[in-house]
């Protein structure tokens, strides 16, 4: 199949979260059994470019509306090693700053140009995909434009298929948009674009997509109801026979400690690990300047620091717990200011305990992975996590709240031995099950020292390539190809 990837992020051109990790990891896996995949994306400011990549011959014309075109450039990064191709969209209009988001409040006329952009340049091209994989609200407009601007060309085989990376951020935007990109204001309706009086990029996708995945099995029956529907429960009731959860893989040759070259020392297997995790804690906590203590467990969190995550119920918490018990708390992200400052605090307070790191940093994310006892995600929602996967991967036992993508992929202590536990889980969305939860992970460390190695050894032996769910989406490719045809 001719698969072409629509995203706002790809690793390792662009990333913020999870996202840019996933799509390039499920398309370097369907391109490796044979598709031919391609992503689209923008060419940001803060991208840097390399000697191979290739212009295209002629400028691209997108076609906005009869009247008004706008021309615009693509790059090609050819990837050789894994068959597949990156196509970079220049058009400085829209896309010179750094930021992948939140520039100047024109992000829906951004990425409604990227999805107009993308199709235009397929028909200039020639190269008209079996599959358009859109991917979040960004990409919400390309499955709409496809049913209806472009659906008299060549593309009208092209089947679309939506997936909602986390249904709380829709693209929800004043209408105007529909004027800019030519879209027939028939579309404006509430079983179309129209919601509350405005217009929602991702409420368009999932009336118009021919198939629509989201990335964990429990976050495709959750967003069916009211309380992680965000409003939109209804719109994916209706479509609930055209809606497939897939659990994201992660890509083991990125994140894998027996050949990571960002860690202090590789490991692989049930002999090394104690040597390769001891060697990893005394190095992120030189890093962190924490005092090097091998035998106090360190909790470590990589975040978007957003309500999403949960983190506030931590930082409720951490002044009480730091100040009783023997633990080291690490932490590493950045978001909401209000947020970012209370852990601040929090390492102020209590240097030999808690230290902050407030940024993106992708080489210091893996020797939090590698060098910590536990990593925490107590999420409010969770569609699907990668941190969890990772620190599995790690020998890092997670300990997470029982919702979406995590419920999905780490088993409780509590389970039995044939279950093989891997972590710890809870479920009420509150300050206090966190704590219980990370009273139950000190109990394990201290008092279970044999159940702790136990559920290590669980932790690093689980398979999370994405052999399996590359496949499944294989099946809603072909399900979706089948009804354009
Ligand atoms: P989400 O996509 O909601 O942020 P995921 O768990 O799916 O959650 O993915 C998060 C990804 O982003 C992981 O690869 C994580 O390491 C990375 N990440 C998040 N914040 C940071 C940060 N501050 N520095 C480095 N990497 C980060
Ligand atoms: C989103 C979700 C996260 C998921 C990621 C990749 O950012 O918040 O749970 O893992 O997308 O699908």
């Amino acid at each position: 199949m001719k698969i072409l990837m629509l995203t706002p992020e790809w690793v390792p051109y662009a990333k913020t979260g999870g996202l840019g990790d996933m799509v390039a990891a499920l398309g370097k896996e369907l391109s490796a059994a044979g598709h031919e995949v391609r992503a689209f994306l923008p060419y940001y400011g803060g991208i840097k470019p390399s000697a191979d990549w290739v212009p295209w011959p002629e400028p691209v014309a997108v076609h906005l509306s009869p009247w008004q075109t706008a021309y615009c450039r693509v790059w090609t990064a050819p990837d050789a090693r894994d068959k597949l191709q990156v196509h970079f969209l220049e058009y400085n209009v829209f896309f010179a700053s750094e930021a992948i988001y939140g520039v100047g409040n024109t992000d829906a006329y951004r990425f409604g140009f990227q999805s107009l952009a993308a199709l235009d340049f397929c028909l200039q091209s020639g190269w008209i995909p079996d599959v358009v994989h859109a991917h979040d609200w960004t990409a919400g407009l390309a499955p709409v434009i496809l049913n209806t601007v472009r659906r008299h060309t060549a593309l009208r085989h092209t089947a679309s298929v939506f997936t909602v990376h986390n249904l709380q951020h829709q693209g929800l935007v004043p209408a105007d948009l529909m004027r800019y990109l030519h879209l027939p204001a028939w579309l404006y309706t509430v079983d179309n674009l129209e919601c509350y009086g405005a217009l929602n990029m991702m409420k368009g996708a999932l009336y118009h997509a021919t198939q629509i995945t989201t990335v964990s099995p429990t976050y495709a029956w959750e967003i069916q109801g009211p309380v992680h529907g965000f409003g939109l429960d209804h719109v994916l009731r209706h479509r609930a026979g055209d809606l497939t959860g897939i659990l994201n893989g992660i890509d083991t040759r990125v994140w894998n400690p027996a050949t990571d070259k960002l860690i202090a020392a590789n490991y692989s297997n049930e002999k090394n690990i104690a040597s390769g995790k001891a060697q990893n804690k005394t190095a992120l906590q030189r890093t962190m300047q924490l005092p090097e203590e091998t035998s106090t467990p360190v909790f470590g969190v990589v975040a978007r620091l957003y309500e999403q995550k949960g983190l506030d119920w931590l930082a409720d918490i951490l002044p009480m717990l730091l100040a009783q018990a023997r633990m080291q708390l690490v932490l590493l992200g950045n978001g909401d200011p209000w947020l970012e400052a209370r852990f601040r605090t929090l390492a102020r307070n209590y240097p030999r305990k808690c230290a902050v790191r407030i940024g993106f940093d992708n080489t210091l994310s893996h020797l939090v992975e590698a060098g910590s006892d536990f990593f925490l995600m107590p999420s409010r929602f969770e569609p699907c996590g990668l941190n969890q996967m990772y620190s599995m991967g790690y020998g890092t036992l997670p300990i997470v709240r029982a919702t979406g993508g995590l419920a999905d992929t780490v088993k409780d202590w509590s389970a039995t031995p044939d279950d093989a536990p891997t972590g710890i889980l809870f479920s009420d969305p509150a300050p206090g099950a966190l704590l219980g939860a990370i009273h139950r992970a000190l109990q394990l460390y201290f008092d279970s020292p044999d159940d702790f190695i136990r559920l290590r050894n669980n932790a690093l032996r689980q398979d999370f390539s994405w052999t399996n769910s590359a496949g499944r989406y294989e099946k809603v490719y072909e399900v979706a190809c089948q009804r354009v045809a």
